[in-house]
Order: structure tokens, then sequence, then C-alpha cells
């Protein structure tokens, strides 16, 4: 079920949007576990049992998590892929939900330098408790220190509403589940 998220005061709620579970499930399905921590949360809107609040403050607090699930606020966009760039030696997996800036500095110089798979969203997301869709593109980052070194940085487009039906109604993960993914990704969307 999608979960209840509060308006920022400070950006007019774009702070706290909520992703929408099926994304969850679909990157659940693509790490073969589930998210471990949750890095930018509150009680009402963490994505598992494991998280870190504003008041605790994931930017300078350990992250204790091997599969992390990151959706920033995003006025604190440059901080968080900064910071995931130093958490990567502590958690194996970091998936991030962010706008696709590609224009930006530090676009490049931690996702261009570190990730290990951008996926690129085709569309627009409509997260939870925002009005209509999100007024900016998104992209799903993958740190994975040990992907990154053995392939270098991948890349994919990513219609989420046809991918996520397909699988999760065609397809028992199992230990292919990886590279059915990338197929699928490649094969079906472009
Ligand atoms: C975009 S919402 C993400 C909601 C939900 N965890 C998800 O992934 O869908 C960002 C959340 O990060 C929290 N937050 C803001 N600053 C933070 C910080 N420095 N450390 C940890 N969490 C923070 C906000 O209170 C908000 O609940």
């Amino acid at each position: 079920m999608d979960k209840i998220v509060h308006a920022s005061k400070k950006t007019g709620g774009t702070d706290c949007w909520g992703t929408p579970q099926k994304i969850i499930q679909l990157f659940e399905q693509h790490l073969e576990k589930p998210f471990d921590l949750d890095a930018a949360a509150s009680a009402e809107n963490a994505i598992c049992s494991n998280y870190i609040t504003e008041e605790m403050n994931a930017l300078t607090t350990l992250w204790q998590g091997q599969n992390v699930w990151l959706n920033p606020p995003y006025s604190l966009n440059k901080q968080f892929l900064k910071r995931c760039v130093e958490m990567q030696d502590h958690c194996e997996n970091i998936v991030v939900l962010i706008p696709a800036r590609t224009d930006t500095e530090y676009w490049h110089n931690y996702v261009m330098e570190y990730a290990s798979i951008i996926w690129f969203i085709k569309g627009r997301i409509k997260f939870v408790g925002a009005p209509s869709g999100a007024p900016f593109p998104s992209a799903i980052i993958k740190f994975n220190k040990v992907e990154r070194t053995q392939q270098g940085l991948q890349f994919f487009f990513l219609d989420i509403d046809s991918i996520v039906s397909w699988i999760l109604t065609n397809y028992r993960i199992n230990t292919k589940s990886l590279s059915i993914f990338h197929t699928t990704i490649v094969g079906i969307v472009y």
C-alpha cells in the first residue's frame, strides 16, 4: 500500500513526496532481496523498518544497511549523492531515486564518476502525495562498488508501468532475474 506523506514547508511538498510502492518492489526484485535501510524517511513514510530521519541526519550518521533505498529530500540532492559515494564502502547496494539533472556538476561528480547503473525513467513519476506527475524527469541510480569496478557504468531506459506489471505477473524471480531484468528493459522499452 502506498504511504502517507507530509508536505514540506521548505519546498511546498516536493521534499517529502513518497515513492510509489511498485518502484520499491521492482528494485527489490532487481536486487533479489528486500531493502534493509531507508536512508531518508520519517516514521510515516519509511519503506522498511530500519530508517534514518531528518533528526538523525543521514548526511552525518553511518548507514547501517547492505541494501539501501534512498529518495532524498530534493532540496538536498547534491549532498545526498555525495553521501552515497561516501557510504558505498559500507553498503553493498545503494539505490537512489532522483531528478535526472544531467546538466549539474554534482551529477557528473557523483553519478557519472561512481554509479554502477543508471535507469532513465520514461515519462514522469506520480509520487505519493503529489497532486500530479512530477515536473521533472527522474532517474534511478545504483551505487555498487564491485559492479562499477567490474563492469563500469551501465545505463538503461525504464518504462515503469509496462515493466513492473510484466515482471510481476510473468516471472517468479530466481537467480537469473538480474539478466532477465536487464534484457527486459533493453528489449521492451527501446
Ligand atoms: C522524498 S521523502 C522520502 C520518503 C520515503 N522514505 C520514500 O522513499 O518514499 C524524503 C524524506 O527524507 C527526510 N529527510 C529530510 N532530511 C533528512 C536528512 N538529513 N536525513 C534523513 N532524512 C531526511 C524527510 O523528512 C522525508 O521524510
